[in-house]
């Protein structure tokens, strides 16, 4: 059991393989935090926590002989409003009777077998070979009889905590929610943290930024709708000492697609505290007596050895908690090629058949329909909402021309955006009130469309029963479901004008009811997730799609930062990765190494390639295929850092029982007659001997990771090199 309550200290330790984290009941019953890091035995963290009378810290009511005690200095589980802690709250709840004030005591707590499960949002699920407990603390106002329940959920073996947080109206009167975090985590002794994260923009998602901490409230999140291009819900708090490889890191990583924001506070103790959840910027929510609100689930996770570290505990538990697609492990993704940057919106179903036949000299297994198949859609101004295909594109019919794909050998996929609807198209003319637009007020219009109301369950119903028409009328194997615009003109006219603030989460609470109706009910479909790129990527929509696309910029050079970046926390067999036209100056067999670090594919015009190059491709298409089982289930290494100046980048796949891996290595710039390079790779057997390329070398692991491989320097710029190590038997 992975949980360990001690009634005489009245603590409570959540145990992984690795870590602990702690928590107790405390004075007057507040839940206070005691530890979370680098396993502690049994040791009761009580004797940590320092009381003292701290001026202008006001101490509770009960206590007021003992000024020694004041919420404002003690580290939290759950920090509240009111109550004499100034530091950034986890709630803040308008009370029936109109106060901003908020109790919570501890009431109880119950620890169970098995991994909790949220009833609204997607969360990560334990497998049964998992140990697996869940501990529910409650937390009680006694005046307003608000209930706060905190859920954890204790993965022993993967290393990783997970909490989500529920409010239970139980009074009787309307209350309202104006902030709820999923977590709080309050650090005594903070001065020392490093908080990463990973901005970015449309073309350039999840870059890599490091800042120090300093004495003020460091915020990172999105107000557009969804997850977004510009920042990323997850975190990383490290020492300031802490590598690639070596020193302490916490991750929080946000299983949610819309508004987010985590909170990071140094106070005047030094001490900091993290909170994460939904972005409180225009939410207000109502729970009338009797009502439950969930908040989405933070997955947690610590490690000792560095950024590579915490990157492998989160590949490996994305890889095998979060979705159950049998895309994931079960079957191999196929080799694809899309239309997009082939033809765009200029195709029909000759033009189609013509790439796929060329495309399966390439070795390719599937061609993508994406934009343009339907409604009226010649440009991005029209058709948005028509989910039928339109017969003077597709003049043989959908069922035909996937035959005619499929009578080819290969599979086929299709594009849908299904949360959009353009101005100019029958689904706007038949329901403008099902377009998000505030009343009396034009709204912004982005690449011309506008949002549905997905909170709406008459737009619900329209795109589960449209899309799965679609999905049945044809043998479809891939979708690619699409996102492109920030939301904004938040209004649903479902709702009365009290509960506008809701609109933005219930959007997103509908949108994930679309989705299981549609991905869950079409198993073995596989859904690639996409927003003008990597704008959506985040583990609530992993849940759903094993993979994702990580930008609409497919140049090789700068998809190494992409790649790098998404790397921190989604495991690289989630990455959606194209060989594309985009950057002519660079060798087709570097594109193919760079897209090699993801699902591998294709987005060009087939026909437009010679022979040889198809022969080329085709090779490429075969040698992923046979590098899948290390690409796919391999632990990853950043072996550079592409966003330093250097002239190579290098990245590394290893399979578990380290008897063979993958270098990549792309050369980004050659100073003239410069230093020979070395790349010393990391995961091996250092006394076992590994065969380089299949040919007459053979180094042993502790070379090739001590002293490294020379990279040939006589090259020109953006080559790469691939090299497949294998571990002979002894
Ligand atoms: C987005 C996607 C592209 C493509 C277009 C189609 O920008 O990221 O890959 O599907 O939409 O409109």
């Amino acid at each position: 059991m992975g949980i360990i309550e001690n009634k005489k200290s009245k603590t409570l330790t959540l145990h992984t393989k690795h870590s602990s984290y702690q928590m107790k009941i405390g004075n007057l019953d507040y839940l206070l935090h005691l530890y979370y890091g680098p396993s502690i035995c049994d040791t009761d963290m009580s004797y940590q926590i320092m009381q003292y009378d701290r001026g202008f810290s006001g101490n509770p009511y009960e206590s007021r002989d003992v000024r020694t005690f004041s919420l404002d200095a003690q580290p939290q589980e759950f920090s509240t409003q009111q109550q004499g802690d100034f530091r950034t709250t986890s709630i803040e709840i308008v009370n029936g009777d109109g106060s901003y004030s908020y109790n919570g005591k501890t009431a109880g707590y119950k620890i169970s077998k098995g991994k909790y499960q949220l009833e609204t949002l997607p969360c990560v699920f334990a497998n049964k070979q998992d140990t697996a407990d869940t501990l529910i603390v409650t937390l009680s106002d006694v005046v307003s009889n608000v209930q706060v329940e905190l859920l954890y959920g204790v993965f022993e073996e993967a290393d990783v905590i997970t909490r989500a947080v529920k409010v239970v109206n139980k009074g009787d009167k309307p209350i309202h929610l104006k902030k709820i975090m999923s977590t709080c985590l309050d650090f005594l002794n903070g001065a020392n943290f490093d908080l990463v994260s990973l901005p970015g923009r449309y073309g350039q998602e999840r870059q890599v930024e490091r800042q120090h901490m300093t004495h003020h409230i460091h915020t990172i999140g999105s107000v557009r709708g969804s997850s977004s291009h510009q920042q990323n819900p997850f975190v990383v708090l490290c020492d300031r000492e802490t590598t690639e490889d070596y020193g302490k890191c916490y991750g929080f990583s946000l299983m949610y697609s819309g508004n987010f924001l985590a909170e990071v506070e140094l106070d005047q103790y030094d001490q900091l505290r993290l909170v994460m959840g939904i972005n409180p910027k225009q939410f207000v929510y109502e729970l009338k007596p009797g009502e439950t609100f969930e908040g989405p689930e933070v997955v947690m996770a610590f490690s000792e050895h560095g950024f590579t570290g915490l990157s492998h505990l989160y590949h490996d538990f994305y890889r095998t908690n979060l979705c159950k697609s049998k895309f994931v492990s079960d079957v191999m993704r196929p080799v694809l090629i899309n239309s997009w940057e082939a033809a765009f919106m200029d195709f029909d179903d000759v033009k189609l058949i013509k790439i796929a036949r060329a495309a399966k000299d390439m070795g390719v297994d599937l061609l993508v329909m994406d934009d343009g198949w339907f409604g009226k859609r010649d440009d991005d101004n029209s058709g948005l909402g028509d989910w039928f295909v339109n017969e003077e594109k597709i003049r043989c019919g959908l069922r035909k021309l996937v035959e005619q794909i499929n009578d080819l050998g290969m599979k086929f996929g299709i594009w849908f955006e299904p949360e959009m609807v353009s101005e100019d198209s029958d689904l706007y003319r038949a329901h403008p009130d099902w377009a998000m637009e505030i009343p009396g007020r034009r709204g912004v219009r982005s690449r011309n469309q506008m949002a549905l109301d997905m909170s709406r369950k008459d737009v619900q119903d329209y795109l589960i029963k449209q899309i799965n028409d679609i999905l049945d009328e044809a043998n479809i194997y891939y979708v690619k479901w699409d996102i492109n615009r920030s939301l904004s003109d938040i209004w649903s006219n479902k709702l009365p004008e009290t509960k506008q603030g809701e609109v933005y989460h219930r959007y997103i609470l509908g949108l994930y009811r679309v989705m299981d109706a549609i991905i869950l009910t079409h198993p073995d479909i596989l859904f690639e997730g996409c927003s003008g790129g990597g704008g959506r990527y985040d583990p609530a929509m992993l849940h759903y799609y094993p993979q994702y696309w990580v930008s609409d910029n497919t140049n090789p050079i700068d998809r190494l930062k992409l790649h790098y970046g998404t790397s921190f926390v989604y495991p690289t067999c989630t990455m959606g990765a194209h060989i594309s036209d985009n950057g002519k100056y660079i060798p087709l067999e570097t594109k193919a190494v760079v897209a090699m670090c993801g699902t591998f594919g294709y987005e060009l015009d087939a026909t437009h390639l010679t022979d040889e190059e198809r022969a080329i491709c085709k090779e490429q298409s075969d040698r992923f295929r046979k590098y899948y089982h290390i690409l796919f289930t391999g632990d990853y290494y950043r072996l550079t850092n592409p966003f330093e100046s250097g002239n190579m980048t290098a990245w590394q796949h290893v399979t578990k029982d380290k008897s063979e891996s993958l270098l990549s290595v792309v050369v980004t710039n050659l100073t003239c007659n410069g230093p020979q390079e070395y790349i010393r790779v990391k995961g091996l057997e250092p006394e076992a001997m590994y065969r380089i390329n299949d040919g007459e070398a053979v180094y042993s692991g502790a070379a090739l990771m001590n002293a490294g491989l020379p990279i040939n320097r006589e090259i020109s710029e953006y080559t790469s090199f691939q090299f497949y190590l294998a571990r002979q038997k002894r």
